[in-house]
């Protein structure tokens, strides 16, 4: 379900003539829709309304505070995993109660802050940051929520980039070290160690290795309070895949019918750490058409936006659908196939390879879509490039949620020692 639709002939956004965004803001332009943002969240809200889990929205795949302050104020929380998460998290509006914190290298300071605004808890993912995590909260002479980040080795069918719960990832904890933790918890009396948090990775189109992960904790839990050890909250993590391509991901319903039978009788409140399925098929990324370039062996659309906008071809092999703003219905559609590539000086500089195409025109646009998760969040400034804009749009009204960036935002931190200036 999204909201970018053709109508005669132009892709639309809601009720915005896409054409007319590029022509205003320029390209490349991120463009988000609101309502099908919100509409992700309520749709997993309503999948779930019989336990009424908090539904922590993941920072990371799409970090812009007007994103985040949407979600919050539909009464989401956030999961965030670093300082500037926090930052954001707060400068939207988040209230702390319902900020999750996980990531395998906190630092000092960012704990430290964390446990200042009184965040729910910290997901933990080792012995040593447990240590660190008691020594400071006794510094502070606080008592932190954690829970321990359990590593349980299941195979979540995805790239093996974004697989995180196998135990030759870098993430969580083994049951067994897990067990010693939870047995030892006398040992850690700045800490109320209160739940358990996996997360096995993301893209995942399939319910059984999330039955799998989740069956794996809930005989854990069993285990633990049989030996007197009561948690409060399961956080199951994220991962559910959205449709880039031909995946035929589960629905939210699909999803929460396999899972709530396992979850119903835990006693336990339930958080989740959707990032994708809210966001991913929310946006599109925006993008002109600079060259048409014919070579003995290929054909090139040289567009304007590069690898440094959206990474996820170049890093993932990642297929995003590309389509142009304008369908040319009256002309016989002759389609040719092209790789869809950026200005980077890299051959890896690609958004789609070997892509069967309608005739492209230089100077016309075109829409890359699913880019709404992991797509400006992960972009940089590589090449010298500044950063796109993004805007949301509301029916028939627009907002720039971020201006392009400029060559003085690039420069801007940096400075020329004053014995190259002949000082
Ligand atoms: N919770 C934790 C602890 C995570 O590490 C992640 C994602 C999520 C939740 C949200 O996962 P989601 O629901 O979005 O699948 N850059 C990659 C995806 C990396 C995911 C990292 N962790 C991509 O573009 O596919």
């Amino acid at each position: 379900m999204h909201e970018f639709k053709y109508v005669n002939s132009q892709l639309y956004c809601e009720k915005v003539r896409i054409e007319d965004l590029a022509k205003k803001f320029g390209t490349p332009l991120y463009v988000y829709s609101y309502h099908t943002l919100i509409g992700h969240f309520i749709k997993l809200e309503k999948a779930f309304a019989k336990i009424k889990p908090l539904i922590c929205y993941s920072v990371k795949a799409n970090s812009n505070i007007a994103i985040l302050k949407a979600l919050v104020d539909k009464g989401a929380g956030l999961d965030i995993v670093s300082g500037g998460e926090l930052f954001r998290a707060l400068r939207a509006g988040c209230p702390p109660e319902k900020i999750v914190y996980a990531s395998v290298g906190k630092t000092e300071k960012e704990i430290e802050e964390a446990i200042r605004r009184g965040i729910l808890f910290f997901n933990i993912e080792s012995i040593s940051e447990l240590e660190l995590i008691n020594k400071i909260s006794c510094r502070l002479g606080e008592k932190s929520r954690v829970a321990i980040r359990i590593n349980p080795d299941v195979e979540p069918k995805t790239h093996h980039y974004i697989t995180t719960g196998k135990l030759t990832n870098k993430f969580g904890i083994d049951f067994d070290t897990a067990r010693i933790i939870f047995l030892a918890q006398n040992d850690f009396p700045h800490l109320d160690i209160c739940g358990v948090h996996i997360h096995i990775g993301s893209q995942i189109t399939e319910s059984a290795p999330f039955i799998a992960a989740i069956k794996k904790v809930v005989n854990f839990i069993a285990e633990l309070r049989k030996k007197g050890i009561a948690l409060k909250y399961l956080n199951i993590g994220g991962g559910l895949g959205i449709i880039y391509d031909k995946e035929t991901p589960q629905t939210a319903e699909e999803f929460s019918k396999k899972i709530l039978p396992l979850l119903k009788n835990t006693g336990l409140k339930i958080i989740m750490e959707p990032g994708r399925f809210i966001a991913g098929n929310s946006g599109i990324l925006v993008t002109k058409v600079l060259f048409v370039k014919k070579t003995p062996l290929k054909r090139f659309i040289i567009i304007d936006a590069g690898m440094n906008d959206l990474i996820r071809p170049s890093l993932y092999g990642a297929y995003h659908e590309i389509l142009p703003l304008r369908t040319t219905n009256h002309e016989p559609r002759t389609t040719n196939r092209y790789d869809i590539v950026g200005p980077i000086c890299e051959s890896g500089d690609f958004l789609a390879k070997d892509r069967e195409m309608p005739k492209v025109r230089e100077g016309d646009y075109l829409a890359i879509m699913s880019a709404g998760a992991y797509g400006f969040s992960m972009s940089s400034n590589y090449n010298s490039r500044c950063r796109a804009e993004e805007v949301l749009v509301v029916k028939d009204r627009v907002f720039a949620i971020r201006k392009r960036e400029s060559c003085r935002d690039l420069v801007r931190n940096e400075s020329i020692p004053p014995f190259l200036l002949g000082l």
